[in-house]
């Protein structure tokens, strides 16, 4: 009888290819093995593919789902502002929904009964996987070996990398946990899981620390939107894709898009996460700019709140939601007039917007100046004060009166 298939997250690094060998001897399956390329940092993909096929895999896949990433998925982190605790760009979070969708899909297309991925048992990307997975398709189960298996240390997984005859990491063994795509990159463990060790400077590949003599002058850059989305990059048609590239090498360059922040995991527990996301942080700053331009005070104030819940509901992946999907809705309603220029200043770590123009410009330079152009009804404003604060008097007056001055 034909083995039940699984198909298996690959990256092509030590944990999932052990995996692949120990979900063939512990679960007696074919391991069909499907690495995504979301933009990160790797190793020829075709080696990569080879490598599961010598491990044991039936099958090898590899797909660049870079472009997909880029227009279905970032474009919606950056008109949201997505930013979770205010801070972090959600690169992890914002990659694992579309692996989950080529995973199930493969799943589809080749009967397979699991979908298995590299997880440990403590952090988010489980969730994410395992919550997108039964959204997509619930009948589909999921397999988690490095949850499931015995080897706790680097150590005992090479270990049975040798004893398996799995080909050992061409790499060095890195004391850090690294995820990264075009939406930057995440480094954890090591000296940084003591929240009062300063990052090592060796832990850094997107961001340089400014001390280059080409960052000695401060650098413009210029980026354009349409409808939210950039489509230029001084003054040169580009694709979001390659805005994105620009924009990690220039920020990256003078040092801005570092993070240093302890965060909450969905499973309970604070961990200390760095992160280097030069372009996410510029484009989100950028894009904010053109809002505070364009958009009305009320729709942009309920904004913020939806930004923040929708950047709790990646975060806790929940992507394939019905309360995410309808708070894309209402941020695709906000933007369609967002439109025109950010002008960014890069110096030394620092990126400041510097200057925002739009055809769809709010800002009503006769109302705001205080120049002889001002047509802004001073005298108005006297009634105005004295409704809005009129709650506030009364209130006073009745403590007063109570003998209750001052208290609350
Ligand atoms: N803490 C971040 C998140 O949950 C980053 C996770 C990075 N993953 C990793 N395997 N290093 O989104």
């Amino acid at each position: 009888m034909a083995k039940e298939k699984v198909v298996l997250a690959y990256s092509g690094g030590l944990d999932t290819s052990v995996a692949i060998r120990w979900l063939i001897d512990n679960h007696d399956v074919d391991v069909i093995a499907l690495a995504i390329d979301v933009g990160q940092e790797r190793q020829d993909l075709e080696t990569v593919r080879l490598k599961a096929l010598t491990v044991g895999a039936i099958e090898s896949i590899v797909k660049d789902v870079r472009e997909e990433y880029v227009e279905e998925f970032l474009s919606k982190a950056l008109r949201t502002n997505a930013l979770y605790e205010n801070k972090y760009p959600l690169l992890s979070a914002m990659s694992r929904p579309i692996i989950v969708m080529h995973l199930v899909e493969v799943a589809q297309r080749t009967g397979a009964r699991y979908i298995a991925h590299g997880c440990t048992g403590k952090g988010n990307d489980q969730v994410r996987f395992e919550v997108g997975i039964s959204a997509l398709d619930p009948d589909i189960e999921v397999l988690a070996p490095v949850r499931e298996w015995e080897l706790k240390t680097r150590d005992q997984e090479m270990e049975y990398a040798v004893k398996h005859g799995i080909p050992e990491p061409t790499t060095k063994a890195n004391p850090y946990s690294i995820d990264d795509n075009l939406w930057g990159r995440a480094i954890e463990c090591g000296v940084l899981e003591d929240p009062w060790v300063e990052p090592p400077a060796d832990i850094y590949a997107m961001t340089g620390d400014g001390n280059v003599p080409a960052c000695d002058e401060p650098e413009y850059a210029e980026i354009s939107f349409v409808a939210g989305l950039p489509v230029s990059f001084n003054g040169e048609k580009k694709s979001f894709h390659e805005i994105i590239l620009a924009m990690n090498e220039v920020a990256g360059k003078h040092g801005f898009g570092r993070i240093d922040m302890i965060e909450n995991r969905l499973v309970g527990l604070k961990s200390r996460e760095v992160y280097e996301v030069p372009g996410a942080l510029t484009l989100i700053q950028a894009h904010k700019a053109l809002e505070d331009l364009c958009l009305e005070r009320d729709v942009l104030h309920y904004k913020l709140q939806i930004e923040q819940k929708w950047a709790e509901l990646v975060y806790n992946g929940l992507w394939f939601s019905p309360l995410k999907e309808a708070l894309d809705g209402f941020v695709d309603s906000t933007q369609a007039l967002v439109t025109g220029d950010v002008r960014l200043r890069f110096f030394k770590g620092s990126c400041v917007v510097v200057g925002r123009r739009s055809p769809y410009s709010l800002y009503d330079y006769e109302l705001a100046t205080y120049d002889e152009a001002d047509n802004f009804d001073h005298k108005a404003a006297k009634g105005f004060i004295d409704l809005h604060g009129l709650p506030t008097k009364v209130w006073a007056r009745q403590r007063r009166k109570v003998g209750k001055e001052g208290e609350v």
